[in-house]
């Protein structure tokens, strides 16, 4: 079976699709889900947000101009949050053409539809809380979706998903909410303070550039709260040279856009 996130074994550090496999398709879409499936990666990531309607969907700016064509649907409804227009209206932009015309008619999924599509191909979920401070409540009613989605079951939170933050907030509420939840925290702490993280969080995971086979040492010798050594992932690494880098600092997993490139660069010969 494939390792968890963040369970290095003999195999090499594990691949994660950043907003799935997001150099081949367009980033937090179901497209760019199928298209980690289709290189048979079980690990996708993505970023969760909240519509004025109070849903769940999955988008990384909170703003909706870079990634879909708002500004020529909604032209007066600058400056575009997310958290400004309803699911509806957000079920009406286009999330594929800007990465190209074979993607037009792409949309933005909710959560709810990411959840079962990454069920249907059995893939596994890094899912981050994007801009909690602008969503109060949002880990409440994440997990609530992701119970009713079968997420929160057993199976899932031991080998299956790992919920993340940049807010350390924001982790804190979902181990607290749901303790055997698997959590991570996006950022590097001094070593010395990782004690204090490793009450809430499983996993730091850490910008590629900030990551030192030392760091990482400090970092598996605390035990998070779940019994286990601390865990890192690095982001986001694409090219097979940084691959093989921090896979030598001895990283759990690395989160990537190109994950068939780190795969062939970490992985056993
Ligand atoms: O999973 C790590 C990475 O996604 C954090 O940065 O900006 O891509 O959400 P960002
Ligand atoms: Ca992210």
């Amino acid at each position: 079976p494939t390792p968890p996130a963040g369970a290095a074994g003999g195999d090499g550090p594990v691949v994660v699709a950043h907003r799935g496999a997001s150099a081949y398709a367009p980033e937090n879409t179901l497209a760019a889900v199928d298209r980690a499936a289709a290189m048979g990666i079980g690990w996708v990531e993505n970023d969760v947000q909240r519509t004025k309607d109070g849903r769940l969907v999955v988008m990384h700016d909170d703003t909706l101009e870079r990634t879909t064509d708002v500004k020529r649907v909604f032209p007066h409804r600058a400056p575009w949050r997310v958290k400004d227009f309803t699911a509806a209206e957000i079920a009406r932009l286009d999330a594929g053409r800007w990465f190209g015309t074979r993607y037009a008619g792409t949309r933005v999924p909710t959560l709810r539809q990411y959840m079962e599509r990454l069920s249907r191909h059995h893939q596994k979920l890094v899912l981050e809380i994007k801009s909690p401070e602008l969503y109060p409540g949002i880990e409440r009613e994440t997990l609530e979706l992701l119970a009713d989605e079968g997420w929160l079951d057993a199976e899932h939170l031991r080998n299956r998903l790992v919920v993340q933050s940049f807010s350390a907030a924001s982790v804190r509420r979902v181990h607290a909410l749901r303790p055997g939840i698997r959590t991570a925290f996006l950022g590097t702490p001094k070593a010395s303070e990782l004690p204090a993280y490793a009450r809430f969080a499983d996993q730091i995971n850490a910008a590629y550039t900030k990551l030192s086979a030392r760091y990482v040492s400090a970092l598996h010798a605390v035990g998070g709260p779940h019994g286990k050594p601390l865990k890192v992932c690095a982001w986001t690494v694409n090219t097979a040279s940084d691959a093989r880098r921090v896979a030598g600092f001895g990283v759990d997993g690395i989160i990537t856009n190109a994950p068939d490139v780190v795969r062939a660069a970490v992985s056993s010969p």
